[in-house]
């Protein structure tokens, strides 16, 4: 079977994009290819770093589709006429409907940062999870790969990596420090395993 088609769904900086394109390219990905970046914020810095990596960027800017089912149909025809085969959710800041959930079932997976089931769901992401989780006063955190279902964070999971919470976090160093030893490290790993077990599904 050919290498898995790989679209990278971004909303913002991208860098764990920039994480899963620089395996890629270290020739760690060898199941897949990444062919795609789709991005749903007009001057997000994923278009910049897609366009130095020469990946295509396909934008559907939040502001100009303001109509979620409509920018989803476009986003899903757009994967269509790409033939993907796996949807990677790389900080895509918007939640699916169950429509496109169903499109990709088995082929879509997210990145959280946090360990699920813990700090996810609805309202849950970016630096809020980090903030939420210094409030609790938890002493791990971490981060979070899993199949994307129509529940929001709630799909079975593929990896996951504790980090330790510091004294004195603030949300932004604490989500540098689960970035940089969780999500940079187990993402990659998670797109290939799931590439490997699409392309050979009896091994
Ligand atoms: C990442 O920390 C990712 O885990 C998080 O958004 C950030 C995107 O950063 N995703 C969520 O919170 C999803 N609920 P990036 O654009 O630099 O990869």
């Amino acid at each position: 079977m050919e290498k898995v088609r790989i679209a990278v769904l971004c909303s913002g900086g991208g860098t764990n994009f920039q994480a899963i394109y620089n395996a890629w390219e270290a020739g760690l990905i060898p199941d897949g290819e990444i062919v795609l970046v789709v991005c749903d914020h007009a001057g997000a810095f994923v278009a910049e770093r897609a366009r130095r990596a020469g990946i295509p960027c396909a934008v559907f800017d939040r502001k100009e589709i303001p109509d979620r089912t409509m920018r989803e149909r476009e986003i899903l025809d757009c994967l269509k006429r790409h033939d993907i085969g796996l949807v990677v959710f790389a900080g895509f800041m918007t939640i699916l409907s169950e429509n496109f959930v169903k499109a990709y079932e088995g082929r879509a997976i997210n990145i959280h940062p946090a360990l699920l089931p813990s700090f996810g769901g609805k309202g849950y992401y970016g630096l809020h999870v980090h903030e939420a989780v210094i409030r609790a006063g938890v002493k791990v955190t971490g981060a979070t790969v899993h199949f994307v279902t129509a529940e929001c964070d709630a799909g079975p999971i593929i990896a996951q990596k504790a980090v330790e919470v510091k004294e004195g976090d603030t949300p932004e160093a604490l989500q540098k420090r689960v970035m940089r030893e969780a999500e940079w490290v187990i993402f990659p790993e998670a797109v290939e395993t799931v590439c490997r077990q699409l392309r050979q599904p009896n091994t």
